[in-house]
């Protein structure tokens, strides 16, 4: 089954407003003539909205970067995710490494967020990946069943086959050193059988697994050329709208 791409920009915590105009208003022209892939831009919460009115018009679609698993409540400086569809996201970027290893988000507290999302009609791009102490210590493979296993927990068959999920090896983000494309397919394969294993064929091959880590337009042909990679999930070279534009011809 052939999936349709998806270059996804996660700008981290960059840029202000006129920063946020200024990429679209660039990128807009650059990807008007787009038509077999899905771009995707996950800006920091406070310009959300910039993004969404920059995008009118267009097939851009919009995501966070995070989300609580609440409704509401007494959660200083969390966002629920009725603030996000208010917001018209259609995405959220969940355990992505930042917040599990900076910010100390486990699989159960994910989990929980997944869950939420759904619920909300908000659709997961969930991220997985192991620190380069896993991979030295040859334990990448249980690394990433274990988050797929703890953080999926409770998906129904039908929900997850709508889900994104980002493979991020944590010693690739923001480092320059990209994983090799093979690592990056062996590593997808594996999240496609565990998805095969658990929730049958049909949902394994709508699933849309992406690579993140260091992905750059001179490296981005090398892994949409796997198969199995269905697109990527870009920190650093998504800040500039040419790079981020070139990112999406492969
Ligand atoms: P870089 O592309 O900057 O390595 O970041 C990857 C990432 O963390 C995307 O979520």
């Amino acid at each position: 089954m052939k999936r349709r791409p998806i270059i996804a920009a996660n700008w981290k915590m960059h840029k202000v407003t006129a920063e946020a105009k200024s990429f679209m208003a660039e990128l807009l022209p650059k990807i008007s003539d787009l038509r077999n892939v899905d771009v995707l831009i996950c800006p920091p919460f406070p310009l959300i909205s910039t993004v969404d009115h920059a995008r009118e018009g267009t097939n851009i679609l919009l995501g966070a970067q995070n989300m609580h698993f609440e409704e509401k409540g007494a959660f200083t400086g969390e966002v629920a995710p009725a603030m996000l569809k208010d917001l018209n996201c259609e995405f959220v970027i969940l355990g992505h490494s930042e917040r599990r290893w900076v910010f100390g988000e486990c699989d159960t507290f994910i989990n929980k967020k997944v869950l939420s999302a759904f619920e909300h009609d908000l659709i997961p791009v969930l991220c997985v990946g192991e620190r380069l102490e896993d991979r030295e210590k040859n334990q990448t493979d249980q690394i990433i069943l274990n988050q797929l296993e703890n953080g999926l927990k409770g998906v129904s068959e039908q929900l997850l086959g709508n889900i994104v999920i980002a493979y991020e090896p944590v010693w690739a983000i923001g480092t320059g050193k990209n994983a090799t494309a093979k690592d990056a397919k062996d590593a997808i394969a594996l999240i496609r059988e565990f998805i095969h294993s658990r929730f049958g064929t049909a949902t394994a091959e709508k699933v849309r697994i992406l690579y993140g880590g260091s992905v750059k337009p001179e490296n981005i042909k090398t892994y949409m050329e796997q198969d199995g990679i269905d697109g990527a999930l870009v920190g650093g070279a998504s800040l500039e709208a040419d790079s981020f534009a070139k990112l999406t011809i492969f």
